[in-house]
Parts: C-alpha cells; structure tokens; sequence
C-alpha cells in the first residue's frame, strides 16, 4: 500500500509550485506567445459564450494567491506546511479502503482506479461537466459520491465533510500545476450561459453581483480582507477563518452571505452552474489545490 506521505512531492515538484506565482507574471507575455494558435482558436469559440462583462482579461489573470500576504503564500507552497495536506492523507487512506459483507462487496477506489495521481491526473479540470446519464451538471464532489454509491454501495459522503473534502482534494492534487482549459459541449452552454448570467446579476441586500467586485473591483479592500480576481483553481482551500479545509461551493456561499443574498444549498444548480463558469473564466491559470487562503 502506498504510504500517504508519499504524496508530499519532495523538493524538485513543490519548487515547481513556487513557481506558480512568478508563472503568472511571465504567462502573459512568454504563454501567450507560445499558446497564441491554440488562444485564437479556443477564445473565438468561447467568446460566443463568455464574451461578458465578468471575464477577466487573459493577460491580466492572477492567482488569488498573489494577493495574499508573503506568511500565507510560503504555507501554500511548502506541503509540509500546508493544512490541506491533513485532509489529503485522510483522503488517500480512504482511497485504499475497501471491505466486503456477506452480500455486498465494497471496492476501494484504489481497486477500479489505481493510483490515485496517475489514474486522476487532469480530471479535476473535467469538472463541473454534463453528465448524460442523468441529464445533470455534476460537479467533482457530486462525481466522487456517485462512484461511492454506485460502484462502492457505500452511503453517500456529506458536503464538507472531512472525507468527501480528503478525496476531492486528493484528485484535485493529480491536477496540480496543470493549466486550466476548458472544452465547452453544446450540452454544458446553457448552464454555462446561465451560470454567466448569474455571476453578472446584482444581489442581496447590498445589491452586487459577483463581477462588481472580482472583475470591477479586484485589488481593492474591503473589510481588512484584499478583494482577488475569485478564481476557483485552489479550491477545495485551507481557509484560517474556517480553520480547515472547504469546497469552492462553501467559499461561494460565504460571499453569498458577504452581500445578504440567498445561500443557495451545497450541490445546488445555482452553484454548480457558478462553479462551471468560474472554471471557464478561470482558463489559463495553473490548478494550485490545496490553496491556503484567509
Ligand atoms: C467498481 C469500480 C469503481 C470504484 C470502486 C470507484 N470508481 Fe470511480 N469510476 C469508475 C468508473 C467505471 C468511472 C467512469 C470512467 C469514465 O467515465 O471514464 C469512474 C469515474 C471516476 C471519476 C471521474 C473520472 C473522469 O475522468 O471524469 C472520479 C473522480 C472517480 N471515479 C473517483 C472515485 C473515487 C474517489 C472512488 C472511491 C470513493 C471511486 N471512484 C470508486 C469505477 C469505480
Ligand atoms: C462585496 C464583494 C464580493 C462579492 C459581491 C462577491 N465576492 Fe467573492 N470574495 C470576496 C472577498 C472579500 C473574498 C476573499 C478575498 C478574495 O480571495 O477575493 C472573496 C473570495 C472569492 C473566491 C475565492 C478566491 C480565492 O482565490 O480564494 C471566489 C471563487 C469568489 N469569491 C467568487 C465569488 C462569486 C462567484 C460571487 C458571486 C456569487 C462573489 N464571489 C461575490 C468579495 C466578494
């Protein structure tokens, strides 16, 4: 059995991740470049779509992290530092467990899938996608319950809880450093659209939408906190308020209730459709799950 720690990578890959932040600095000059066939192409498709006032410029894209203070951004990198990784070793303990009764047999999820960072390698950024069995967006979270319930006959994991958070995080990790990129369905563009549209619509008592304040207003303080650009690629995210770990859904719901809006339930489509055009308006950005924000 492969030993949870082992999943810290030793030196040369959290370098790698140092690297994330001055990444952003020079992607928008040297990636560009180097991306711009594969940009022309891709942003012709997605501008249809994603034309609207929420977006941020490609050259302009900056991880949440670099908003951060420097205490913050060297316990992100360092894995042994990083709070995410408790949550990440419980995850990879419960990848490997599985146990049979009398009748039903209980898979592990190492049993179908191997292992973890190479089987799952670049799925996270697959995920909210359209599921066709059952006609619903499901994000990661809710595709991590259906193999639970479906292959593993075991009960559904709850939102937020220590398990579900470990194995979300443990798949989003095979993903780490990966840049984000999107391939838009014609069956995901209505949620997307919709999605969209939410993210543009004022809200709440205060009356904002998400864009006024991750688009319009990012850099700018508001309540002793630095407003990022909202982008998605370190979620599930260690949060010192929280002191621990939570989903992107449960940070969107903490800006929901930052502007007196309804809270939308875990799993909601409200959310997950939010969730698919973050991941969108995220493209171009290196995954850096288990972020530490706070
Ligand atoms: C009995 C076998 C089996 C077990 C046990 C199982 N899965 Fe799966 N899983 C599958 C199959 C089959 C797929 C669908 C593969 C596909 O669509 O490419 C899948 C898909 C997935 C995907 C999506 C992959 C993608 O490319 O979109 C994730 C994530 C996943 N499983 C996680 C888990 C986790 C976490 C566990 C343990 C809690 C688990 N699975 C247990 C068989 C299993
Ligand atoms: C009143 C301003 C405000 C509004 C409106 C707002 N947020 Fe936020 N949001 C914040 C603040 C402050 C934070 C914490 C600091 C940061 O990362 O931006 C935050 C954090 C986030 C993050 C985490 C970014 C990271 O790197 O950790 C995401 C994602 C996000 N918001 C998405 C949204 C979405 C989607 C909406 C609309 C439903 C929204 N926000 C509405 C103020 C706002």
């Amino acid at each position: 059995m492969k030993k949870a720690s082992s999943l810290r990578p030793t030196k040369p890959s959290s370098s790698h991740v140092t690297h994330l932040s001055s990444s952003h600095r020079v992607f928008g000059k040297l990636g560009c470049l180097l991306t711009l066939a594969c940009l022309l192409f891709t942003s012709t498709l997605h501008a249809q779509v994603l034309g609207g006032a929420g977006m941020v410029q490609r050259s302009l894209m900056r991880s949440g992290l670099s908003f951060s203070s420097a205490d913050l951004r060297a316990t992100q990198s360092d894995d042994s530092l990083n709070p995410g990784f408790l949550w990440i070793d419980q995850g990879q303990a419960l990848w490997q467990q599985g146990s049979r009764s009398n009748t039903v047999d209980h898979p592990s999820c190492a049993a179908c899938h191997q292992d973890s960072q190479q089987s799952m390698r670049g799925v996270s950024m697959k995920y909210p996608r359209w599921d066709k069995s059952t006609s619903q967006l499901i994000n990661l979270e809710g595709q991590i319950n259906a193999c639970r319930t479906q292959r593993q006959h075991l009960p559904a994991l709850a939102y937020e809880s220590d398990e579900l958070l470990g194995l979300t995080a443990l798949v989003s990790l095979a993903s780490r450093g990966l840049v984000l990129s999107r391939t838009l369905d014609d069956d995901l563009k209505p949620a997307l659209l919709r999605g969209q549209s939410r993210y543009e619509t004022r809200m709440g008592q205060n009356n904002l939408a998400c864009m006024h304040c991750h688009t319009q207003n990012a850099g700018q303080h508001l309540g002793g906190e630095t407003i990022s650009q909202g982008q998605p690629h370190a979620y599930p995210a260690y949060r010192l308020e929280w002191q621990r770990l939570g989903s992107l859904q449960k940070r969107l719901r903490a800006c929901l209730s930052g502007v007196k809006a309804e809270i939308w339930p875990f799993g909601s489509q409200e959310l997950t459709e939010l969730e698919l055009y973050l991941s969108f308006r995220g493209e171009g950005l290196a995954i850096e799950s288990p972020g530490v924000r706070r």
